[in-house]
Parts: structure tokens; C-alpha cells; sequence
């Protein structure tokens, strides 16, 4: 009898508790913002070059990507991360040339990637504004450049048969956010 009660009591009470407290959890990690679900599908097949995953973990990173109720601020996110990306890759860049012992053929390409990562900035910078005053037509120019600067910098490691660019995953990533925030400017209504 005994056993049997707590059996009732696992099935009925406790189980369903459980089952409560998982679907809770899901519910929360499912708290995503519709629109960036949609937005990154329609991304996603306009654009190879942009995985519906790398588009959605990407805009979800933006703190206020929750509240983003739009198209066009869900493109003023992904323009500022293009920024904030770079922005960084610059300073990895500087911080290996500081390594003495790099290799000089590495340290050349490394000097090519920063001119073109410090012109890339305030490119990148000048893209914030233009968006921000619906100058999509700028904007996509200069968003289009900054992808041109990842390639070409990735590019010049790729000249030496063996060498493994030490900015892959930093170049691919400022290309594929580019080419994110590129895909969603020109889905703007002009
Ligand atoms: C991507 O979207 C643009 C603008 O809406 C459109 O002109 C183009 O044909 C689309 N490309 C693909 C591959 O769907
Ligand atoms: C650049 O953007 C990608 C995609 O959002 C992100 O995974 C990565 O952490 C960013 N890198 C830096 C250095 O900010």
C-alpha cells in the first residue's frame, strides 16, 4: 500500500512538477524575439554567405534585441556590431604585432590588415550614421567596403601556400556580420 502511494504520489504530483519546470526552462531559452526568427529565415535565403544560426545567435547577442520591433532597428543592431566587431579585430591585430618573434612574412600581412581594419573604422562609423538618417544608398556602400577590407586581408595570408591566417575566424566573422547587416539594409523600403 505503501509503495503504492508513493507511486500516485511521483506520477501525479511530483511528475507533472518536473514536467512543469522543464517546460519552463524552454520557455525562457525560447525567449527570443519573434522578429529576428523571421527576419534571419528571410536572411538566410537571400544570402549563402549567412546561416539562419550565425544571424540569429548574432542579433540575440545585442542586449537590446528583445525590444527591437522592427526590421530597421533590427539593421541598426546588426550595423553596430559590424562596428563593435571590427573594432576589436583592430586591437587583436595590434596586440600580435607586438609579439616580436612573429614571423616577418605573418608581420607584414598583419601591417596590411591593420591599414585596412583603422580605415575600415571609421568607414564602419560613418555607416551608423548614414543608417541612422535612412542614407541606405551610403550605408550600403560602406558597409560593402568593410566586407571587401575582411576579404582582402584574409586573403593576403592565403598567398603562402602552408600558412594559416591567425585572423581567420576574426575576418569571417566581420564578413559574415557584413554581409548580414548588408542583406537587411537592402531589404529596407527606400
Ligand atoms: C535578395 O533580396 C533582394 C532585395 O529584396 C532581391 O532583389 C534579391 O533578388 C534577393 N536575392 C535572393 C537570392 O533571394
Ligand atoms: C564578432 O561577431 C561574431 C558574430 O556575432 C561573434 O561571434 C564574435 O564574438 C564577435 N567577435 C568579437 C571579437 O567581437
Amino acid at each position: 500500500m505503501k509503495l503504492e502511494h508513493s507511486f500516485f504520489f511521483f506520477v501525479f504530483f511530483f511528475l507533472p512538477t518536473l514536467i512543469a519546470a522543464a517546460a519552463y526552462d524552454l520557455e525562457e531559452e525560447a525567449a527570443t524575439n519573434p522578429l529576428i526568427r523571421e527576419t534571419c529565415r528571410k536572411v538566410a535565403l537571400n544570402d549563402s554567405n549567412v546561416r539562419y544560426g550565425f544571424c540569429a545567435a548574432a542579433l540575440q547577442s545585442a542586449p537590446n534585441s528583445l525590444c527591437a520591433d522592427s526590421l530597421r532597428k533590427l539593421g541598426f543592431i546588426s550595423v553596430k556590431l559590424v562596428r563593435v566587431n571590427i573594432t576589436s579585430t583592430r586591437c587583436y591585430i595590434k596586440y600580435l604585432l607586438r609579439d616580436k618573434k612573429v614571423d616577418p612574412y605573418v608581420r607584414s600581412r598583419l601591417d596590411d590588415c591593420l591599414e585596412l581594419y583603422s580605415d575600415a573604422l571609421p568607414t564602419v562609423k560613418q555607416a551608423v550614421k548614414d543608417y541612422q538618417s535612412k542614407r541606405y544608398r551610403d550605408a550600403n556602400v560602406e558597409v560593402s567596403s568593410v566586407i571587401d577590407a575582411a576579404t582582402t586581408c584574409e586573403d593576403g595570408f592565403e598567398e603562402k601556400e602552408g600558412l594559416v591566417s591567425p585572423l581567420k575566424k576574426r575576418n569571417d566573422d566581420v564578413f559574415k556580420l557584413s554581409a548580414l547587416a548588408l542583406t537587411i539594409i537592402n531589404m529596407l523600403p527606400r
